[in-house]
């Protein structure tokens, strides 16, 4: 099948109503949009323009500078991004990659946390690979345009080869990703708006693919949590390993500390499960930890529950 009057229709569409003036597509520096794309990966654009992109650019703005960092200075930044193992992945490649991120997607998906999706789009953006990029809404439009129920992912990236621009790569992607956020939405797309009406297969009842998945409610997880503090500080330790590492937390409460008190209770979501933060006041200085002055709360790196923590206990 030859798409050529489709990739027409879409740079058409992209010259006319294309987000253009998104930071990251004013530049042909890797690791800006590779920074970008890391933000992208699970943040909404406007959260990423109006509070993160550009102050974190700012404290970094070369791989090399990353590289010299500490991780605590790398995590702090990415504060209120949430999903940090994505700060750690950056740091890992920077002390692999720095001072300067390849522009082959073979070279980019050996670095950590660089997968396919990620190294295709720093590929077409940065140096005007034909390659496919494959986020969330170019799934959903290749579905709709193929009229699949579902697909895995090998399936996908065979429909994303197919229908991909090779002359125009760079355009073809942006606009693929504003045309899934803008136009074929997930529940009220405007067909009669779309660039790919003319060839789109699931147009007639285009709610209908992707067939939504019933979501499973996520399961719930308590955690008891010992507030030690004085007149100066809040005892604190830092995490270890995979889920959140290098982020500063409250530290369990000794469950043979049955007189401790309990004071309040903060919940928050994370991507697999919700938890329930059981807030005890306790005076247990044998806890694994350090005395965090209330002033240096706001200095080291915590999650968005520490946070909701330290509101709670008004300490903020
Ligand atoms: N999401 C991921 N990459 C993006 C980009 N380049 N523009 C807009 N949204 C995106």
């Amino acid at each position: 099948m030859n798409y050529s009057d489709i990739h027409t229709a879409i740079r058409e569409w992209y010259a006319t109503n294309g987000r253009h003036d998104l930071p990251w597509r004013n530049t042909d520096d890797p690791y800006i949009i590779y920074i970008s794309e890391m933000m992208l990966q699970q943040t909404q654009v406007k959260t990423v323009l109006d509070r993160h992109f550009h102050p974190f650019l700012k404290r970094f703005p070369t791989l090399r500078h990353i590289k010299e960092a500490k991780l605590d200075d790398v995590l702090h930044a990415w504060q209120g991004l949430g999903y940090y193992r994505r700060a750690r992945y950056i740091y890992a490649t920077a002390q692999i990659a720095a001072p300067k991120l390849p522009t082959d997607p073979a070279e980019l998906v050996k670095l950590p946390g660089i997968g396919k999706s990620t190294a295709h789009a720093i590929a077409a953006f940065s140096s005007h690979r034909p390659v496919a990029v494959l986020d969330a809404n170019v799934k959903r439009i290749l579905c709709r345009f193929f009229a699949k129920k579902s697909a895995a992912p090998k399936a996908l990236w065979e429909m994303a080869e197919v229908l991909l621009d090779r002359k125009e790569p760079y355009i073809y992607n942006q606009a693929m990703m504003d045309i899934g956020s803008t136009v074929c939405t997930p529940k009220s797309p405007s067909c009669h708006l779309c660039p790919l009406q003319s060839g789109c297969m699931g147009q007639s009842d285009p709610i209908r693919f992707p067939q939504k998945r019933v979501k499973k409610p996520r399961p719930v997880r308590y955690r008891k949590l010992a507030c030690v503090r004085n007149e100066t500080g809040l005892l604190m330790r830092q995490r270890k390993g995979e889920l959140l590492g290098g982020l500063w937390e409250l530290p369990e409460l000794d469950e043979m500390e049955t007189t401790a008190e309990k004071i309040g209770e903060v919940t928050h979501e994370y991507s697999h499960f919700k938890l329930v933060a059981e807030l005890y006041e306790s005076n247990n200085r044998n806890l694994p930890g350090t005395l965090v002055t209330y002033e240096n709360l706001t200095t080291i790196p915590t999650s968005s529950l520490e946070k909701k923590i330290f509101e709670k206990l008004k300490l903020l």
